[in-house]
């Protein structure tokens, strides 16, 4: 990728600036023709210009990247690309933004969004590019600001671990949902044979008593009946009884056959009529303790039986349970057979990602190490160590300075040291990415002293990126050769693109 051309249309202080970059290494110093400074005069806007123009994102609010006073900005930038032209024209009129892109001249068409996602396709997303390419105060000149998490987000972006984490975040999930899973069933009931024996068991035993309760009911059922019927005779003929006795009272004839009755013949007959009621009466209040001391035996019963019945319906809900668990069994273990597949590989891909970030940063190591030699006494480490949540690894980073074999604080170095390694490391993320791109370092080289910054620049220029943009409040050019400079000049708050 190489930058060719950006236009800078009321952006910033620039009123209408064009860049042509006609070198390998560009070169750019400023001054602020009003204040006789370096400082201001709108040579960092060259470069945040060319990071809004490919992805309409700035440090800034775009509110505040128009030029002050005007309405309407416009950014454009040309880019080669695997020998293509890529163009791109991104512009602000009020609140209405608007992009246009032409891949070797032919405009591609869609919604913003989708034209965004065909530069971030040529070019890779925001976060990769200010990531990899760009070195400034903001981005990580200052190893400081260079949190544990941010070091382990390089790395794992250097491995291309996203697809790897995908992974393990698939297969975590899984592994939750499957643990879930086997906890509710096994929750529910454990298929015991011998609990189902038991209860099995229990069951003919109650359907057994169940039926035996029946019948016994039954007979006493009966009974209560042929009682009933007998207490109903008992009562005719002792009804029978008493008209022929009121018969015998009112006349003095036989009841039946209507002859004269002696008195005496009528008292024997009367006496004997007595005696009968007497013994039917008797035998009616035997009949009716019968029927009571029995109609409490079946009352017994019955609300016994009503005892077995739910018992039984118990019994067969709770065998029904088993059989469901019994069934649930031979799923469960196909969900653990699952499980532990899962688990297994969850380990792996854990495994794997941890060899692959350890032997990252073993390589960064090696590469700023061999680096360093060159210009200092220190030695840096990365130290990598891992914590584990919920089965999924996650990378710690630190990184560690050696100096005479003991260990000193980044905070205790030197400034021009600390952008030194700064620096290197950057290099040497690049270095690993394997990135022939760009690189933009935005004064990040101003610490340095002019020996090391010598020995910088000559690395960079023996680097394979693409493209080299170093802005710089210094003018010296050192020993860069091939190398465009480019004067930014700001009159009267309006900055302009002076020589080359
Ligand atoms: N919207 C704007 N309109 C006009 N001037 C602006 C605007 N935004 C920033 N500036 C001016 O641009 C200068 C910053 O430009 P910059 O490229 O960062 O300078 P430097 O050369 O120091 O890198 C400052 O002087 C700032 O006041
Ligand atoms: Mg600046």
């Amino acid at each position: 990728m190489v930058i060719k051309k950006v236009r800078l249309n009321n952006y910033q202080s620039h009123s209408d600036s064009l860049v042509t970059f006609t070198e390998r290494i560009a070169f750019v110093v400023g001054l602020d023709r009003d204040h006789g400074t370096s400082n201001g005069s709108g040579k960092s806007s060259i470069i945040n210009g060319i990071i809004y123009g490919i992805y309409g994102k700035s440090n800034l609010p775009a509110t505040q990247l128009v030029r002050h006073g005007c309405g309407d900005m416009l950014v454009a930038v040309e880019i080669e690309h695997l020998n293509k032209k890529i163009q791109i024209v991104r512009s602000k009129s009020g609140t209405t933004g608007k992009l246009s892109v032409f891949i070797d001249g032919q405009e591609i068409t869609g919604k913003i969004e989708e034209k965004q996602a065909v530069i971030d396709s040529l070019f890779g997303d925001y976060q990769t590019f200010v990531g990899f390419s760009v070195v400034d105060s903001v981005r990580f000149l200052d190893l400081e600001d260079l949190s544990s998490s941010e070091l382990r987000d390089t790395l794992l972006m250097l491995v291309n671990a996203e697809k790897i984490q995908k992974m393990q975040d698939d297969f975590g999930k899984r592994k939750m949902e499957l643990e879930i899973m086997l906890k509710k069933n096994t929750s529910l009931h454990f298929p015991s044979a011998k609990r189902m024996d038991i209860l099995k068991s229990s069951l003919i035993l109650t359907e057994t008593e169940g039926k035996a309760l029946d019948s016994e009911i039954g007979i006493l059922t009966e009974e209560l009946g042929s009682l009933s019927t007998k207490k109903e005779n008992l009562y005719k003929e002792i009804e029978n009884y008493e008209k022929t006795d009121q018969f015998l009272t009112e006349h003095s004839k036989c009841p039946t056959c209507f002859t004269g009755l002696e008195p005496d013949k009528k008292t024997v007959i009367a006496q004997g009529l007595k005696e009968s009621i007497m013994s039917k009466s008797h035998d009616l209040e035997n009949i009716e303790l019968t029927i009571k001391t029995t109609s409490a035996a079946k009352t017994g019963l019955s609300t016994h039986r009503l005892s077995v019945i739910t018992k039984t319906a118990k019994i067969r809900l709770l065998i029904g349970k088993l059989d469901d668990a019994v069934r649930n069994r031979t799923k469960d273990n196909k969900l653990c057979a699952e499980l532990g597949l899962y688990t297994r590989g969850l380990q792996t891909i854990n495994k794997f990602l941890s060899f692959i970030l350890t032997n990252t940063a073993c390589e960064l190591e090696d590469y700023i190490n061999g680096e360093l030699s060159k210009f200092t006494d220190m030695v840096c480490k990365i130290n990598l160590t891992k914590t584990t949540n919920e089965g999924k690894v996650i990378p710690t980073c630190s990184i560690l300075i050696y100096r005479d074999g003991n260990v000193q604080t980044y905070k205790s170095l030197s400034s021009g040291e600390k952008s030194m390694l700064a620096l290197l490391l950057k290099l040497g993320i690049n270095s690993l990415k394997g990135t022939n791109g760009l690189f933009l370092v935005d004064e990040g080289l101003d610490r340095l002293d002019q020996i090391n910054r010598s020995r910088i620049l000559n690395t960079l220029e023996l680097s394979n990126f693409s493209q080299i943009m170093l802005i710089s409040h210094r003018e010296e050019l050192d020993s860069l050769r091939n190398t465009q400079r480019i004067y930014v000049i700001k009159n009267q708050g309006i900055s302009t693109i002076s020589g080359i």
